[in-house]
């Protein structure tokens, strides 16, 4: 999604003072000991200044999406009636012939239990819902879940649940659905989080819902080797929201397999009616190994090896036990003629 402010640039990070190379070419090691004290000291405030902004970002986005303040966050949360008929359709039929493509190519069979990830006002889960038995829609505003489950009941008789994120501890929203998703979508979610820990949380949610075989369906803005491409956080959230995070191609897929989930196919989309620089990623989880039937022939091969080991070993047995008898008869005979 196209950003409040469409900023673009200007990237500052914030970065370690760093002291002139001939500054630590002092003669005197007491001096080297000062200027390397130094450098940790404006590397650790540094550290510090950045932590606290990214602190103040992230309590501003989760104030930000946590409840409507007008019809720019009906638009930026893509609601039917903020993007307009024609953008909110087209979001979801992309989307659903993306995840069709990824589908055929994985042999995939068709999904029983859809999640969406920051689901907005609804405009993939009517697309994914009626291909499904079961949608779960996740989100943080309350409004935003109801927005979504009117739109999916307008749309087919899938039913729909819904899950409160609390961006504190998004984990929470899964409790109970471990292992029982087919499909994990987040779709215009990630570019809008506050940083790489964020986008860590919502892959490894991704992880534990889907069931042996799932696939997740992750859209991400990618940035190139032109740095006005990266994103960035504003000096507040909303001033640059829709390109807070950006990842290159590479990192993400690296990213996604760090978390526990395997980078297969991914598309890009490098312009589209609200945006610019897509890839969108399947990415799976092993499916459970299934045993093979068993071989009937090699059964017999391995039991009649299995029998005759055991007659082997009970004949063995009972020739011990009477050699055994045997002998001690006849040392009680033996004391008996003394
Ligand atoms: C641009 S809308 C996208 C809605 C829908 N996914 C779509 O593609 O139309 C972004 C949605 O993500 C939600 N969101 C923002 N940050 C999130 C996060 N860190 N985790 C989950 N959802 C988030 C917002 O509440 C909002 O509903």
């Amino acid at each position: 999604m196209r950003g409040r402010s469409g900023v673009e640039g200007g990237h500052v990070q914030g970065r370690p003072v760093t002291v002139s190379p001939t500054g630590n070419k002092s003669l005197t090691g007491g001096i080297d000991v000062a200027v390397r004290g130094e450098r940790i000291l404006a590397a650790a405030l540094a550290a510090a200044g950045r932590r606290r902004f990214r602190n103040r970002i992230a309590g501003q986005a989760a104030r930000y999406w946590s409840a409507p303040t007008g019809s720019a966050w009906e638009a930026n949360s893509h609601w039917r009636n903020g993007i307009g008929d024609q953008a909110w359709l087209e979001v979801g039929d992309d989307h659903w012939k993306i995840y069709e493509t990824f589908a055929r190519a994985l042999n995939s069979p068709s999904p029983n239990t859809v999640m969406e990830w920051g689901a907005g006002g609804g405009a993939n889960a009517v697309a994914f819902a009626p291909h499904a038995q079961r949608f779960i829609a996740a989100d943080i505003s309350q409004e935003n879940l109801d927005e979504c489950v009117r739109q999916v009941r307008a749309t087919c008789t899938t039913p729909v649940e819904t899950r409160r994120i609390d961006l504190a501890c998004p984990e929470q929203a899964t409790v109970g659905l471990a292992g029982s998703c087919d499909v994990f979508l987040c779709l215009y979610v990630i570019e809008l989080t506050t940083g790489a820990n964020a986008v860590r949380a919502i892959l490894k949610i991704a992880r534990t819902v889907l069931a042996p075989g799932g696939t997740a369906l992750v859209q991400i803005k990618y940035h190139t080797s032109d740095r006005r491409t990266r994103g960035f956080a504003g000096t507040a959230y909303d001033r640059n929201f829709a390109s807070t995070t950006t990842f290159t191609i590479e990192e993400f897929w690296n990213l996604a397999a760090e978390c526990g989930l395997t980078p297969r196919l991914i598309t890009l989309v490098p312009e589209n009616r609200l945006d610019s620089r897509y890839a969108y990623y399947a990415l799976t989880i092993p499916a459970a190994v299934q045993p093979a039937p068993p071989d009937e022939r090699l059964l017999d091969v391995k039991y009649t090896e299995f029998a005759a080991t055991f007659n082997a070993d009970v004949a063995d047995a009972e020739r011990r036990a009477a050699r055994g008898n045997y002998i001690s008869r006849r040392e009680v005979e033996t004391t008996v003629d003394d």
